[in-house]
């Protein structure tokens, strides 16, 4: 397939109206939002989104969010809209939060994984909203990448999974979050974290009150145990490197690094750290900034393959606020190894 590749970032720009088009009409679109890129159809039309699971090698039981612009459109989505869901929009929408509730009948068994419930997100990423008002349909979008690769961050990185895949690609520049929205659940009885995003635990507390937080946002789903997500079964975000987490301070990490030099060793480090180490050297933020740490760190488990890693040492990062979506995405990268120096 022929992958038309656009550079947009002019929301005004008129070949938008070309994309929505193509996106009403059944085609697959990759497309920037404030977390990561997504790889956008129709939710509506289950051929549509067939194509998504299909350019990703997704499994088919893995639900997709579905995108909106408008809270007009949620309505027909769900079964009903919830005091606290109404509550979270109100505060975070548009912005970097996945809502899920019971869904309708509209919702096609294929975009909702087969779950009787539905994700549903706003995006503020102005060009994502350009394209969903020229579409003017819910879009579903997972991340853009390879199923069980990092997600894509800018449009260098959607080109390496999906050029020739998809029928075009938005390219606006690298995504301010850096990492996927803040999934919670309010389809049970009590609000549920289930992934860690923009949104923090003290935001979402802030609004809601308490929540529970889902156990696989810090361990590996115990055997036999179902996935409130079930993204969340899923090896997820790894680079082809073996990555293993070194839990400690600079000092004990160095010295961990000079014991371990072999050929292929590779630090992911924070910034700054870089020269001082034994081994070539990734670095993903300042130490004390999560935020940066968010923004660059898909990027920076890419650049490790592109390097040709085989063994990765990374630095652990804070869980305080945005730090927890950080940790998450990295711990699962590394398939949950920790080393305490
Ligand atoms: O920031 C984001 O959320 C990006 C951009 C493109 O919006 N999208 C994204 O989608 O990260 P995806 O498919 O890569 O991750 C969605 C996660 C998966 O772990 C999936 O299992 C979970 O959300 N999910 C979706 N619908 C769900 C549902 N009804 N119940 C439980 N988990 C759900
Ligand atoms: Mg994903």
């Amino acid at each position: 397939m022929n992958t038309t590749y656009y550079v947009i970032n002019d929301p005004a720009d008129v070949r938008l109206r070309q994309v929505g088009t193509l996106l009403k009409d059944g085609g697959v679109v990759a497309i920037p939002t404030e977390t990561v890129y997504g790889l956008a159809a129709n939710a509506l039309d289950s051929a549509a989104v067939e194509k998504i699971f299909a350019a990703k090698g997704r499994p088919a039981d893995n639900p997709l969010i579905v995108h909106i612009h408008d809270r007009a459109q949620w309505a027909p989505l769900v079964a009903e809209i919830p005091p606290a869901a109404a509550a979270l929009a109100d505060a975070f929408w548009p912005g970097p939060l996945t809502i899920i509730l019971k869904k309708s009948a509209l919702v096609p068994d294929v975009t909702s994984g087969g779950l009787d419930t539905v994700a549903v997100r706003m995006p503020s990423h102005p060009i994502a909203r350009a394209i969903l008002q020229a579409c003017d349909v819910p879009l579903a979008a997972p991340s853009a990448n390879t199923s069980g690769k990092p997600s894509p961050t800018d449009g260098a990185a959607v080109r390496e999974d999906m050029d020739g895949k998809i029928d075009a690609i938005v390219d606006s520049g690298p995504c301010s979050v850096g990492v996927e929205s803040t999934v919670v659940s309010l389809a049970g009885d009590v609000p549920r974290l289930l992934r860690p995003g923009g949104v923090t635990p003290e935001m979402l507390e802030s609004v809601l009150g308490s929540i529970d937080i889902d156990d696989a946002v810090f361990h590996r789903l115990a055997a036999g145990k179902t996935a409130a997500s079930p993204g969340m079964k899923y090896k997820h975000y790894a680079p082809s490197a073996q990555v293993i987490l070194l839990k400690g301070d600079f000092a004990a990490y160095r010295a961990f690094l000079a014991a371990h030099k072999e050929p292929g060793t590779v630090a992911l480090c924070f910034d700054g750290e870089e020269t001082a180490l034994p081994v070539p050297a990734v670095s993903y933020g300042a130490a004390t900034d999560s935020a940066a740490q968010g923004q660059r760190l898909f990027e920076a488990l890419r650049e490790l393959d592109k390097q040709g890693a085989k063994t990765v040492y990374a630095r652990f990062p804070s869980q305080d606020g945005f730090g927890l979506a950080v940790f998450n995405r990295l711990i699962r990268a590394a398939a949950f190894r920790v080393i305490e120096l």
